[in-house]
């Protein structure tokens, strides 16, 4: 009689037949930063998630490489005085993320750091792009990223993350970077993003929610696979070296294929509204708030990423480290 229970006698013969590992340095964790001093705001729909005034973005991001993390992504909060329809901040080289990217530069050298490339933390119509008689203009708006990309490559960031879905912006960026020299920058591609209601929360965090209608001209349709595939493959053809699924959760199965589809590295981001459901269901005590997060993240990378963009980095980060210590397995 065949027993597959034989390999599930013990802790450590479980250890030892896992197959999927979770570690820190799968992790990449999102950070709020805000214009400020000694500040550090809650966002009510992210329990224990802050946006953090520079200074104190330096202590978070400091203890997050102490515990193996290995690279943040840095969203910004901007004043509504400095928001317009063309995100002309963004490209502002005094901007908020040039100086949070110049001071953890200095302040955490061996920290990745991530800059997500898109207008609408900067557009006064909470928009990914420009907008014109209630369109989102594509090419005008690539136009922008890729200045926004440069100011933050000078800056110091290891890789730009474009997450703004406009057609080409890849290419166009990977153009304007290697041409003012910054060939070592990376492009971190946001390939497949849905048009998701998980966005909600950080949309919260970052007051940039669409001022009118939705996404869907831009983000993708939930209800496609294939057009994933697409997707990726023109990133990757024009340069993408790591490409992105979002979300993550119920998208478990486009990871999957992707996965198997591609040979770059790919990156799963599991999204603030997945995070808000299980820290509001473990706050009603509904559901063991690290069992299933361990069990959230460790799916999400036997689905085939290689790694996580995730709210829970730090908070699993420290309890893998704990566990490690004392010996248990998960
Ligand atoms: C927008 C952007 C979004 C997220 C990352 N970049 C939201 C959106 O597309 O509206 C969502 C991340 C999250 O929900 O955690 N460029």
């Amino acid at each position: 009689m065949h027993r597959p229970r034989r390999l599930r006698r013990t802790a450590g013969l479980r250890r030892m037949v896992q197959e999927t590992v979770l570690s820190a340095a799968d992790f990449i964790y999102p950070l709020f930063v805000m214009e400020g001093e000694g500040q550090k705001e809650a966002i009510p729909s992210m329990p224990d998630c802050f946006r953090y005034s520079l200074d104190l973005l330096l202590e978070e991001a400091k203890a997050a490489s102490d515990l193996g993390i290995g690279a943040i992504a840095l969203f910004p909060l901007i004043p509504d005085e400095q928001k317009d329809n063309a995100g002309t901040e963004s490209y502002n080289p005094e901007g908020l993320i040039p100086r949070a990217v110049r001071s953890l530069k200095q302040a955490v050298p061996e920290l990745l750091i991530i800059t997500d490339v898109a207008l609408d933390p900067y557009s006064s119509e909470g928009h990914d792009g420009i907008v014109e008689n209630g369109r989102i203009l594509n090419d005008e708006t690539v136009a922008v990223l890729a200045k926004q990309a440069l100011v933050q490559a000078e800056a110091g960031a290891d890789f730009v993350a474009p997450s703004d879905m406009m057609d080409g912006r890849v290419g166009e960026i990977r153009k304007a970077l290697d041409l003012a020299g910054w060939i070592n920058v990376g492009i971190l591609a946001y390939s497949a993003k849905y048009a998701s209601a998980y966005y909600g929360p950080f949309r919260d965090a970052l007051e940039s929610a669409p001022k009118f209608g939705d996404k869907k001209t831009y983000q993708m349709d939930a209800a496609n696979a294939r057009e994933a595939i697409k997707e990726i493959e023109l990133d990757i053809a024009e340069g993408a070296d790591i490409i992105m699924v979002k979300p993550a959760l119920a998208y478990l199965d486009i990871i999957c294929r992707i996965k198997q589809h591609t040979h770059v590295p790919v990156a799963a981001y599991n999204v603030s509204g997945e995070y808000a459901m299980i820290k509001a269901a473990a706050q009603q005590g509904w559901i063991d708030e690290q069992t299933v997060m361990l069990e959230t993240l460790t799916s999400i990378k036997r689905a085939g990423a290689d790694m996580i963009l995730t709210y829970f980095a730090k908070e699993t980060a420290l309890l893998l480290a704990a566990n490690k210590k004392s010996g248990k397995a998960k």
